[in-house]
């Protein structure tokens, strides 16, 4: 069962576990982690389970969907590693997967 880290805005680590098959937005509002909303429920359609990949992590978790990118397109100072939370199913290799939490979701 891969297990998902957020780093909230002042550094806090919150770490979850999720089925596989799951996505990193689910993971996060089954476990009650703070600032990502997910108004939409998954249909990549409100960006607030908007999440910054950490570095290292960003290969593994594969590339935007094109409705991703749109969606995206509509946040202010757009990180390159940004990413939606439900746009990104988890798998065995993403055990470990490491997150940051935007300032604007709080
Ligand atoms: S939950 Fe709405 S875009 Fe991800």
């Amino acid at each position: 069962m891969p297990r998902v880290i957020f780093i909230d805005t002042d550094g806090t680590e919150t770490e979850v576990q999720a089925d596989v098959g799951k996505s990193v937005m689910e993971a996060a509002v089954e476990n009650n982690v703070p600032g990502i909303d997910a108004d939409c429920g998954g249909m990549c359609a409100c960006a607030t389970c908007h999440i910054i990949v950490e570095e290292a992590w960003f290969p593994v978790t594969g590339p935007r969907t094109d409705n991703e990118e749109a969606m995206l397109g509509f946040l202010p100072d757009l990180n390159e590693r940004a990413r939606l939370g439900c746009q990104i199913k988890l798998n065995e290799e993403m055990d470990g997967l490491t997150v940051r939490l935007p300032i604007g979701q709080f």
